[in-house]
């Protein structure tokens, strides 16, 4: 027997609006299915119906969660909203707006390259959190001394800083002297710049280029975003040890 599901997750889910506004919907009786009103708010339907769904006689798109894939250019912050600062909610399309997309982690206002988007608090917390150990590969160029052997080996071990901080065994891929590839897994405020600064080097330049298995996709110019495909999304969930088919 298929699992049945609530109608107001199931709409949620899908970016129609908070589960408190979905029941609102419910009340004021713009949601049917199969040209059924329905007015019981914890309606559930077999998930394969959810395609009979509709808000106010329209059909609705049933997306499990929604992700995407931002090439964040530098002069913008990690934020949604902010009073005094240019924010990544601009490169947005209107259709994906209002749709409860958020940030998952964080870049710096002067950092660039891949920043996702996604609607799934849990996808968010996996990809950021050390427990799951997904990988967030940097290409950076430094200034202060150039990159040798023995940074690589310290960064391997993992390290700690006299002001205490401590990082996790990270990959120091040296490409040129002062640049280099840097893959951590865990996501520490300002973690690049804090590494180099307690090896004595000063970040001139930092992109991520790749997140778990997506890497930045280079058809994206700066400030552009596009869904995950049906295979990356799929990967990236699998690596979060997570189930992409949630309703089930
Ligand atoms: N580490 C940093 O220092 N800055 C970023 O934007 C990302 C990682």
């Amino acid at each position: 027997m298929n699992k049945l599901v609530r109608i107001d997750k199931i709409l949620a889910q899908s970016g129609y609006g908070s589960r408190k506004d979905i029941k609102k919907m419910i009340k004021d009786g713009r949601i049917s299915i199969k040209d059924q009103v329905i007015s019981n708010l914890g309606h559930k339907i077999d998930i394969k119906d959810a395609a009979f769904l509709s808000i106010d006689g329209e059909p609705v798109k049933i997306y499990e969660s929604l992700t995407f894939m931002l090439n964040k250019p530098a002069g913008y912050i990690t934020a949604l909203e902010d009073p005094n600062h240019l924010t990544i909610s601009e490169f947005i399309p209107e259709k994906w707006r209002n749709k409860g997309l958020f940030p998952i982690g964080r870049l710096d206002k002067n950092t660039e390259g891949l920043l996702l988007l996604t609607n799934d608090g849990q996808l968010s917390h996996r990809v950021s959190s050390p427990k799951w150990q997904i990988k967030k590969t940097y290409w950076l160029i430094v200034q202060g001394k150039p990159f040798s052997e023995k940074d690589q080996k310290k960064f391997a071990k993992g390290f700690r800083t006299i002001d205490g901080s401590e990082f996790l065994p990270s990959e120091l891929n040296i490409i040129d002297g002062f640049e280099a590839e840097l893959t951590v897994y865990e996501g520490q405020y300002h973690q690049v710049k804090r590494m180099m600064k307690s090896t004595g080097r000063e970040v001139k330049y930092l992109r991520r280029i790749q997140i778990a298995n997506l890497t930045l996709d280079p058809n994206l110019e700066l400030g552009e975003m596009r869904m995950l495909t049906k295979e990356e999304k799929s990967e990236l969930y699998k690596l979060c040890k997570l189930s992409t088919n949630e309703f089930q």
